[in-house]
């Protein structure tokens, strides 16, 4: 590895000369993601003192910082936001001139006045971005861009031949249940108890952030057991009002599909409790992707009161009569939400050995 950097006394462009073959070594020699950015942020800095040199890494639909050289940076960019949420959505590099024409740009420093933005990818997908900010107005270029495309392409590279993700780990399991309280308190009590251990094994809850029923029984147990709440609602809910008002988080979704989507991205499984079409839809929803290899955490429903009772002889029904690929239902069924944790757990830690 370059510990030693070396940098050009000459123009932009012998600059970068000098320094993407050195940042190609700081890539292939060393394995962890966060040890890469943080020295490739290092000797971009060092080779050019721009004012800001740093990564947002992909989390669900947000970017969240990670190694940087500069002045503190806002933490979380949301999908679209932003000139790096802008970049994400739009699959390509950004060149920022000058950032108060740029309409929505997040001012993490009043000192910046032009921004580049390169995304990275693992494995086709866009798992972060570099995102460099100066002092002067219409310092990058189309040579910027190909320089440090360069360089992110060996970022690419290194992430898609290893295991590392370079993305952040989830650590939420999500809940599908009822909006509606008009139903019979053993499902509400379960519901509470569900939040409630959920936070207690140190999980995030992640759900539709309903301020109604289960749902919001759920979020109840979770933040009364001092744990996190994240809720995922589509636009027009949160403008009817219908957040959970104790939510740790709350996630604005542009569509009912990127709802589920996003709390699929956040969660290591998904539990079902009681509910209605919703929840039925959720729940197949994310059968049919654990099926498909397209979400890997265990879906567990759990059987209150045996509410799942028609549904589960259904399934078995398809599995007797083919219609299951491998005859295997892709769900597994508990009675309680302490049995629900123990079997996720179990499959976590069967999962890591
Ligand atoms: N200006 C960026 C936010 C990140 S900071 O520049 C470090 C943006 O608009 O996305």
């Amino acid at each position: 590895m370059a510990e030693e950097l070396t940098v050009s006394e000459g123009n932009k462009e012998e600059k970068y000369a000098t320094l993407l073959p050195q940042l190609k070594a700081i890539i292939d020699n060393e394995s962890d993601i966060i040890a890469i950015m943080a020295n490739v942020s290092a000797a971009i800095k060092e080779t050019f003192d721009f004012l800001w040199v740093g990564f947002y890494r992909v989390c669900g639909s947000q970017l969240i910082l990670g190694p940087f050289q500069g002045p503190l940076a806002c933490t979380r960019i949301a999908y679209g936001k932003g000139v790096c949420g802008s970049a994400w959505a739009e699959k390509r590099t950004l060149v920022v001139p000058d950032v108060d024409a740029f309409p929505g740009h997040i001012a993490c420093s009043s000192s910046s006045r032009s921004e580049i933005v390169v995304p990275f990818y693992k494995d086709g997908e866009i798992a972060g971005v570099l995102d460099i900010d100066s002092e002067r107005t219409g310092t990058f270029d189309s040579a910027d861009t190909l320089w440090l495309e360069k360089a992110m392409a060996a970022l690419g590279n290194r992430l898609s031949d290893s295991s590392d993700s370079g993305e952040c780990r989830p650590d939420g399991i999500v809940v599908y249940c009822a909006s509606s309280s008009n139903v019979e308190q053993c499902y509400l009590d379960a519901a509470k108890e569900m939040g409630e251990k959920i936070a207690k094994a140190g999980f995030t809850l992640v759900s539709g952030g309903g301020r109604m029923g289960l749902m919001a029984a759920t979020i109840d147990g979770a933040i009364a057991a001092g744990g996190k709440a994240t809720g995922v609602l589509p636009h027009f809910m949160i403008e009817k009002g219908w957040a959970h008002p104790g939510l740790t988080r709350c996630l604005d979704t542009p569509s009912m599909h990127a709802r589920k989507q996003t709390m699929a991205s956040l969660t290591v499984a998904a539990v079902a409790l009681p509910g209605g079409i919703g929840t039925l839809d959720e729940l197949c929803e994310i059968m049919t992707w654990r099926q498909l290899g397209l979400y890997h955490g265990e879906v567990v429903v759990v059987n209150t009161n045996g509410f799942f009772d028609p549904l589960l002889d259904m399934f078995n029904r398809m599995c007797r009569q083919g219609f299951m690929r491998g005859n295997v239902t892709p769900v597994s069924v508990v009675s309680t939400p302490d049995e629900a944790i123990d079997h996720i757990r179990r499959h976590i830690a069967h999962n890591k050995s």
